[in-house]
């Protein structure tokens, strides 16, 4: 067996060293019939499937966070509503002492016991040899994301990253490795997927409402104009100006591979991407940095057919005039919804009856229910891990109210033992987005394959589900 797998990866190294100066990506890659595909490196001994992973439960969850920005105070702000004997933050780190002060006066304020301060670029090291830490929460910038959260896994901490948790291949296999080698908890905080419309959506779904579901649609198309100058050390526009692709896929990509059970019984098989040149973002490079030259798109669009041969749209573009968009369409063999433009719509074959769209009438001409139809379809819909804490959520806010979801539902499968709702290989695959667009860009639009992060074990689960 040793021997066979020798004798693979020596047919993989030939090929790729055949096409190497061709295809320029973080890990080994070569052309099979027309289509890029990167190597899925074997699984190495001593390391074990994280699907469906529960640790020990924790009775209180102890918090360290890394990374006090702009998002980070916004996350400060909520962590500090948890209720205290179910987690509490004991450490706060940055590379600027002014934020880690600002910080620690938003929990005095608070009336809560002072967290360790720890300050500087290196300084998650020392956080991270804390033993009384069990979860280490990274809202740096992105380059820091991979690097500080395998250190913590490998200090024997739960690590929770902001998104996009890697912006390689290299980094999502290091994520997935790191995890399944330390048996720690890998979350990427990816907040929309708690969004009301998209987590009604998704019970619509699982219930069939909308049919078999065969394409669907998400997007980040956000406007960052007013944003640019106030990034640490411009890290965003930087990293932008930098690498051609979708560099921010996690928003509109998470909430559509839920809905499509995305190694829970389907997989992600294959993507081509194309791009516009770079219009407005070069224009912003230009004053802000000084060069002339922009590699990520102003608008760049990503294509991705599923091994059960559904299709997924992905766009991204930070620079647009044009409003707010994450897309987010799901179209079912009976129905369709749609979120933006918000309010959003939802439209079936059968006209819907009182409480769900389970009707007699057929609909003729397909046109979304009324407002009103819609709303409550939407409050029936609600998933149970919501319905308790909607209120609470939506006081704290945070996107409204989705992003203390995210922290609760976070906290809640920690401190029972419960499998997260967003393992590492939901981390890998939509980060993988970055990476593969660009390759596929970077080599003629070309087809990519897109690497199986569980290897080999993306049917085992039947179905997306919450840990209750
Ligand atoms: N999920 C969401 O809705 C959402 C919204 C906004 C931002 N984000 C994400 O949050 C992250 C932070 O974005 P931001 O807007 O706060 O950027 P920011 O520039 O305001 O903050 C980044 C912070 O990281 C700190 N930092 C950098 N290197 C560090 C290190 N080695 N150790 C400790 N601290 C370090 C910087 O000092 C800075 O305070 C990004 O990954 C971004 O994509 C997510």
């Amino acid at each position: 067996m040793k021997l066979f797998r020798l004798f693979i990866a020596s047919l993989f190294a030939l090929g790729l060293s055949a096409c190497a100066s061709k295809i320029d990506c973080t890990v080994p890659a070569r052309i099979v019939d027309g289509t890029i595909v990167t190597q899925v490196p074997p699984r190495a001994p001593g390391q074990a499937s994280m699907l469906r992973f529960a640790a020990e439960p924790i009775d209180t969850v102890r918090i360290a966070l890394v990374g006090l920005g702009m998002r980070g105070t916004g996350t400060l702000k909520r962590l500090i509503h948890h209720d205290q004997s179910e987690a509490r933050l004991v450490a706060v780190c940055d590379v600027l002492e002014e934020n880690v002060n600002k910080a620690l006066q938003i929990v005095a304020d608070a009336g809560l016991p002072a967290p360790a301060p720890y300050i500087g670029e290196e300084a998650y090291k020392e956080l991270c040899a804390r033993p009384d830490v069990d979860l280490v929460y990274v809202v740096t910038d992105w380059i820091h994301h991979t690097p500080i959260a395998v250190y913590a896994m490998e200090q024997g901490k739960h690590v929770a990253i902001e998104v996009p948790a890697a912006t390689t291949l290299a980094e999502c296999w290091q994520l997935v490795d790191t995890a399944e080698k330390t048996r720690r908890h890998c979350m990427m905080l990816e907040n929309c997927v708690y969004d009301f419309f998209e987590a009604s959506c998704l019970k619509m779904a699982q219930e069939g409402q909308f049919g078999e579901i065969y394409y669907a649609e998400g997007a980040y198309i956000h406007n960052l104009d007013h944003g640019w100058r106030r990034y640490y050390k411009n890290w965003r526009l930087d990293f932008n100006s930098k690498f051609r692709g979708d560099n921010y896929p996690t928003h509109g990509f998470g909430p559509i591979c839920q809905a499509l059970n995305i190694h829970r019984g389907d997989r992600l098989r294959t993507l081509v991407a194309m791009d516009t040149r770079s219009f407005r973002g070069l224009e912003h490079a230009r004053e802000i940095m000084g060069v002339d030259s922009f590699a990520e798109g102003d608008h760049t669009v990503t294509l991705v057919r599923t091994e059960k041969d559904k299709l997924m749209k992905v766009e991204h573009n930070v620079y647009g005039i044009r409003p707010y968009s994450r897309m987010y369409s799901l179209s079912g063999t009976k129905g369709y919804a749609q979120k933006y433009p918000l309010p959003g719509g939802l439209c079936f074959s059968q006209k819907p009856g009182s409480d769900d769209a389970r009707g007699s009438e057929i609909v003729e001409h397909f046109e979304f229910v009324p407002a009103q139809v819609r709303d409550s379809l939407l409050a029936a819909y609600r998933p149970s891990i919501i319905k308790g804490i909607e209120e609470r959520a939506r006081k704290v806010g945070g996107h409204g109210g989705m992003d203390f979801i995210m922290d609760l539902r976070l906290v809640y499968c920690l401190r029972h033992g419960l499998p997260l709702d967003m393992d590492v290989y939901d981390a890998a695959e939509w980060c993988s987005l970055c990476e593969l667009s660009r390759i596929s860009l970077n080599n003629g639009f070309a087809p990519v394959e897109v690497p199986d992060f569980t290897r080999g074990d993306w049917n085992v689960i039947d179905g997306y589900s919450y840990a209750e």
